[in-house]
Order: C-alpha cells, then structure tokens, then sequence
C-alpha cells in the first residue's frame, strides 16, 4: 500500500512561520513522522508539497496513477490556508473515492473565525486538528486502520 502526503501553502516554511503557532519542526520533519509510521504498517508513502492550488488538485488527482506515476492508496492532506477557501480541491477529493485525513497543526477552532470553516471537512474520512506534528502520525495510523479492512 502507499498513501500520499499533501501540504499546502506555506508549509514549506514550517520551523521558521510563527513558531509559536506552528512550533519549530520543519517539513522534512513531518515527512520523516509520515515515513516512520506508515513503514510500521508496511506502507510506502510520499509527501508533496505546493504553495500552488492548481498543482494541489493534480497532487489529489494523481493518487489515480499514471504512465509516470504510482497511484495512492489514501491521503492525508494539510490544505492549510486553501482550507478555508478551495472548492476545487474539496472536489478534487469527492472525486477520487480514496480514504482521506485533514490534519491541521494548530487548532483552527481556537483561533480567528474564519479558520473555523473547511471546505474540505465535508470529503474526507476524518479531521485532525491541534495535536501538531502528532497528528499526521495518528492519520498514517487511522489510514492504515482503514486500508485493512
Ligand atoms: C493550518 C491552519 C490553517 O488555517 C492555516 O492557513 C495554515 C496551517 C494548520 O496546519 O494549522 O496554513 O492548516
């Protein structure tokens, strides 16, 4: 099995962007959390990153396989900030039919209103949200969990 780790905008920056937001760990950092849980379930993964919507969408869209590329068994994506405004990745995701988790560094609930909406919440299996780097570790878990049965 493999699953595909998605990280939207600013991500890249993670361990400099407000620390006392996101903390210090970086996204390579993340990738190696990913990795380490998901080899403990006998999965493969690979982590992607885009400060571009567009290329967001192709990321979702890719766990369809092609000439060039391995599909994806289920994904955890961070939308980050496209969280909050894309419908084109929230379809993107109804449209692939792959068991999916949105994990969120920080608590979007403890912050300013307007990160308390997702447009993506309504297409996934589960949302994650406040346990910092925590969290994708518990996805690759609950995603393993579900690619079992
Ligand atoms: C975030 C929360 C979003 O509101 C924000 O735009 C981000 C990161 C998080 O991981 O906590 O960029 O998705």
């Amino acid at each position: 099995g493999r699953l595909l780790i998605i990280n939207g905008p600013n991500l890249n920056l993670l361990g400099t962007r407000e620390p006392e937001v996101y903390g210090t760990a970086t996204l390579a950092d993340v990738e190696e959390i990913c990795r380490t849980a998901a080899s403990a379930h006998g999965l493969a993964v690979e982590v992607v990153q885009s400060n571009h919507e567009g290329e967001l969408v192709d990321a979702v869209q890719s766990v369809r396989g092609s000439a060039e590329r391995p599909g994806a068994d289920g994904i955890v994506i961070n939308p980050a900030a496209y969280t909050h405004t894309s419908v084109a990745l929230r379809d993107a995701l109804g449209a692939v039919a792959r068991p999916a988790v949105e994990v969120h560094i920080s608590n979007v609930h403890a912050r300013e209103e307007f990160r308390r909406h997702s447009y993506i919440s309504p297409v996934v299996d589960a949302v994650i949200a406040g346990a910092g780097l925590t969290g994708y570790r518990l996805a690759v878990d609950l995603l393993a969990e579900r690619l079992q049965d």
